[in-house]
């Protein structure tokens, strides 16, 4: 026979797998800090039960109020400027219609999809590879756009070692990440070492790439101390194209995409 401890156990559990243990996915999703143990418990095809940025939410609720987060689908997903996080997730069926190969060294031989990028940045990229080639800093790419089935069978994998809540603290649900609008590049130095990990971090071409990227339109995206606005661990290897003006003014004032896109709506509003 259950005694009283057992019975409110099995009770809770009858509630938390009807409801979807929403609470706990909530504040796992919406922190980049480790989740607790029992969040890891959700697979991929639960996003239905996660209010917030989730892919079956986002497409019900367009710019509308999903529990703790707000969820909008982007209008203008060609933008160079354009913001995509963890609130802002691109259109369905998204491509860039100008993605070219990038003609820069990369850590791999082959002729595929994660070399290409927007014609505009992959022209940047090319002439910042050459400055760094002539500082000594040979530079190479690791993974540059992905398309949306590519970002869903990364995301999912992250998910299937990790965790759903951990993975999200790294890796972009599919349809939020940078890299599926072209404007994204993963770089590393020239022999690969460290490609996309943490260990990257505060190497010659961390810094160098620190130093120049802006000149060049490109911006560190996931910046050290920002992570709570960003929603991501630190990345010192992914560079997002924004242009040479705002790539100038976002790293002159050390801000992050979000805070310059906010600061740019808020100059742009009427005055009441
Ligand atoms: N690692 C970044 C957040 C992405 O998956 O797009
Ligand atoms: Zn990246």
């Amino acid at each position: 026979m259950m005694n009283q401890q057992a019975m409110r156990i099995a009770a809770l559990s009858a509630i938390c797998l009807l409801a979807g243990c929403s609470s706990n996915t909530m504040a796992a999703q919406n922190s980049v800090a480790s989740a607790p143990a029992q969040v890891h418990t959700l697979s991929v095809n639960d996003h239905k039960t996660v209010p917030g940025n989730t892919e079956a939410a986002a497409s019900r609720l367009s710019a509308s109020k999903t529990g703790t987060t707000t969820m909008k689908t982007v209008t203008h997903p060609e933008a160079i400027d354009v913001l995509v996080n963890k609130q802002n997730k691109l259109p369905e069926n998204y491509t860039p219609r100008d993605l070219v190969y990038a003609d820069v060294r990369f850590t791999f031989k082959e002729k595929i999809e994660k070399r290409k990028m927007r014609k505009e940045a992959a022209a940047a990229l090319k002439q910042m590879f050459a400055a760094a080639d002539q500082d000594r800093v040979p530079l190479a790419g690791v993974s540059a756009y992905r398309s949306h089935a590519r970002q869903k069978a990364i995301f999912e994998g992250y998910v299937r070692r990790d965790g759903e809540a951990k993975a999200r603290t790294y890796s972009a649900y599919p349809g939020t990440s940078e890299h599926e609008t072209g404007l994204a590049i993963d770089v590393s130095g020239s022999n690969g070492r460290c490609a996309a990990t943490g260990c990257f971090a505060g190497t010659k071409e961390a810094k160098w790439l620190a130093k120049n990227a802006p000149a060049y339109g490109f911006i560190i995206r996931y910046p050290k101390g920002k992570e709570s606005i960003t929603g991501y661990t630190y990345e010192p290897w992914h560079l997002r194209y924004v242009g040479k003006s705002i790539a100038g003014e976002i790293s002159r004032k050390q801000l992050t995409l979000e805070e310059y896109t906010a600061q740019q709506s808020t100059a742009s509003s009427p005055s009441s």
